[in-house]
């Protein structure tokens, strides 16, 4: 325990770091450590003013949460104060606020209303008459600040309250937040114009609520859930908390629908489980649960201690955000070159595990973020998602730390290293000259989805080229059960499995054969479809640009990939050892030449009025058509219906017979 002295002085640098971080949170929405440091302070604090009451001052940051509003907006006074809640980081702290309640209400089971709590702002709107009048920030708790401006521009806040039963006045809570996919595409636009992105849909939802200009509000797809009732006049509010929410919803209020009834903590602690699980696939973000006690009547027994109500706890899951250091900065060359930058960090536990690696993505996200080794950055995982560097916290940033030089040349091969995308994505130019190529071109061949070689696994594929027993996809069918046992943590008995399983993949089909050659950006449903297509691997092999574009999906570029890999002497050398090997596939049923359209190649454009666009072009493709995007000098008719557009005068150009909704109808041989 500390001595009063330690204390004392420990309890001062705790205020300023706080009163800096409410600053930074609430004022600036632009926070620099994660929600968990964050926490971690306050609660130290809260436990240093525990052992030594007298130290607990007036203006310490657990009297009080927030700090002054911005000067650009009016103040607004909260009448109804708007409380926050106590947290419980783990299902003991739930079981004892759930006890310390039962002994205060002096009753052997509590119902509880459970609530996914929302990472979005507090927010207080007042209705009079039905019409909404103000809406204010939940500021210190006190005083907010007035955004009815930029409130009024959410869609999916009523202007006006539904029914005749609404009160005369109606103070309602809850939080705004912004939708993940919105943030996705709000991120996204930001990026293309060349705007700052925002860390996380909170922060995203905050800076665009707190706007001067409501206009940029307006354009934000911001979303809000209603939570509460303060301040009411003129109506009987409902007994229990849930029938509240059902009468919010009657007046035209959202609320959350994850929302339920749980008898009993168990019952709370399962709910909790089991929003976690669906957490990822939520379409807004949250950060925990919250239990608050379903009667009214208990919730005002129970009481308030300062800043939070005994009757509610926030159950909150494990940060997805950490902080920590980045001890260095490698490079990964992948399967097509692409040269992805990887931040080693000292170890955290972030999301559920402890983090050693986060991606930097490519040359342009280095930049955007400025990391350097020795930089404190804060570390973001969430669900399945590959680790990411969120922000740099560049206060700590050491003296010496050098900005970070991207290389030249491929660390592995040491050829040149060149730049696309507007020289955000770093490539080295070495192709299967480049070792680090080579590799993943084999374990990408070797993998489930391609020739699937069961117990060719990424380390030995590492193995096997290090030691120069192969170099490439042709050399894996001459490799003998002899080589391979040789091998470090090998026995006769793998060795062999390994010989067995490269043997049964010789039988394989065309689209896993395609995909397992990585020509870049041919997925597996692109190798399906020009399997389907062609029919036959020379076909493929052979097909012009303007062949391969009558694929569906497949545009120019994937079409100038295709032909650049079987245009390369390299490439078709190694497909030819793989079929020198005895690598055979079924023959795909060949394409149906009897039906009244094979082959044809037919566009549709305009308004049809007979049937929908999508009918008529399952209807093309049953008989055989091959219905595509864009007029070319292939294409054999234009369907045009109405309001056709430009697609019609360039039909004519190319002398493409056009036909009108009659001659689609003779074409389908329905008249
Ligand atoms: S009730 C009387 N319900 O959490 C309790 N708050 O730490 C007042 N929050 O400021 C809040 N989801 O921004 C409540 N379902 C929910 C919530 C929720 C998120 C936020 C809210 C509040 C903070 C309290």
């Amino acid at each position: 325990m500390a001595t009063p002295d330690q204390a004392r002085q420990e309890v001062s640098g705790l205020h300023a770091r706080l009163a800096e971080h409410n600053y930074r949170y609430y004022v600036l929405d632009d926070p620099v450590v994660p929600d968990a440091e964050y926490d971690r302070l306050f609660r130290r604090l809260q436990e240093l003013e525990a052992q030594y009451p007298e130290l607990k001052t007036q203006d310490s940051p657990t009297a009080r949460v927030g700090d002054v509003p911005l000067s650009g907006f009016a103040s607004v006074s909260h009448e109804v104060p708007m409380l926050s809640l106590a947290n419980a980081m783990d299902d003991d702290e739930a079981r004892s606020f759930d006890q310390r309640l039962m002994q205060l209400l002096e009753v052997d089971q509590i119902e509880y209303n459970v609530e996914p709590k929302l990472d979005g702002l507090a927010i207080s709107i007042l209705y009079e008459q039905g019409k909404l009048v103000r809406a204010a920030t939940r500021g210190d708790g006190t005083t907010g600040e007035d955004v009815t401006q930029n409130v009024r521009t959410i869609a999916s806040i009523p202007l006006t309250l539904r029914g005749d039963a609404c009160p005369r006045i109606l103070e309602v809570r809850g939080e705004i937040f912004m939708p993940k996919a919105g943030f996705n595409a709000l991120n996204q636009k930001q990026k293309e114009k060349g705007e700052k992105t925002f860390a996380n849909p909170r922060n995203a939802a905050a800076g665009s609520l707190r706007q001067l200009d409501p206009r940029i509000t307006a354009a934000r797809p911001l979303d809000m859930f209603f939570y509460a009732a303060g301040r009411v006049e003129g109506v009987e509010l409902a007994a229990t908390q849930s029938e509240r929410l059902a009468q919010l919803r009657d007046w035209g209020l959202k609320t959350c629908p994850d929302i339920d009834v749980a008898m009993g903590i168990d019952a709370c602690i399962a709910y909790k489980e089991h929003i976690g699980q669906r957490r990822d696939t939520l379409p807004y973000d949250i950060d925990g649960v919250v239990y608050k006690v379903n009667s009214i009547e208990l919730q005002q027994t129970a009481g308030s201690v300062s800043r939070a109500p005994r009757w509610a706890i926030a159950h909150k899951f494990p940060p997805q955000e950490e902080m920590t250091v980045v001890n260095a900065i490698d490079v990964q060359v992948g399967r097509t070159g692409a040269i992805t930058p990887v931040a080693r960090l000292e170890p955290v536990f972030v999301g559920g595990v402890t983090v050693t690696n986060a991606t930097l993505h490519n040359k342009a996200e280095i930049e955007r973020l400025d990391v350097r080794v020795g930089d404190s950055v804060i570390v973001r995982r969430a669900g399945d998602v590959i680790p990411e560097i969120v922000s740099v916290y560049k206060q700590r940033r050491p003296d010496n730390a050098a900005a970070y030089a991207f290389p030249t040349h491929c660390p592995v091969c040491d050829s040149e290293v060149v730049f696309d995308d507007g020289g955000a994505i770093g490539r080295c130019s070495g192709g299967l000259f480049c070792q680090a190529q080579r590799k993943e071109s084999i374990k990408h061949f070797a993998s489930r989805k391609a020739l699937d070689i069961e117990g060719l696994g990424d380390r030995l594929v590492e193995i096997l080229v290090d030691e120069g027993l192969i170099e490439d996809v042709g050399d894996l069918y001459s490799l003998r059960k002899e080589q391979v046992a040789k091998l470090e943590r090998m026995a006769d008995k793998s060795a062999g499995n390994l010989i067995d399983a490269i043997d049964a993949s010789r039988e394989t089909t065309l689209p896993r054969f395609l995909f397992a050659l990585g020509i870049p950006q041919v997925g597996e449903s692109t190798a399906a479809a020009l399997a389907q297509h062609f029919g036959t691997l020379d076909r493929i092999e052979s097909a012009s640009l303007e062949d391969l574009q009558i694929v569906d999906d497949i545009g120019p570029i994937v079409a100038d990939n295709i032909h650049t890999f079987f245009d390369q002497a390299h490439n078709r050398e190694i497909i030819a050892r793989l079929v020198g090997a005895g690598l055979n596939w079924p023959q795909i049923e060949a394409r149906r030449d009897d039906l009244p359209l094979a082959g044809k190649i037919i566009v549709l454009t305009g308004t049809l009025s007979g049937m929908s666009r999508s009918n008529a072009k399952a209807a093309l493709q049953e008989r055989g058509a091959k219905v595509t995007g864009s007029v070319s000098k292939k294409t054999d008719y234009l369907v045009a219906g109405e309001k056709p557009g430009s697609k019609v005068d360039k039909a004519e150009q190319l002398g493409v017979t056009v036909l009108d909704e009659q001659g689609l109808q003779t074409l389908l041989g329905d008249e």
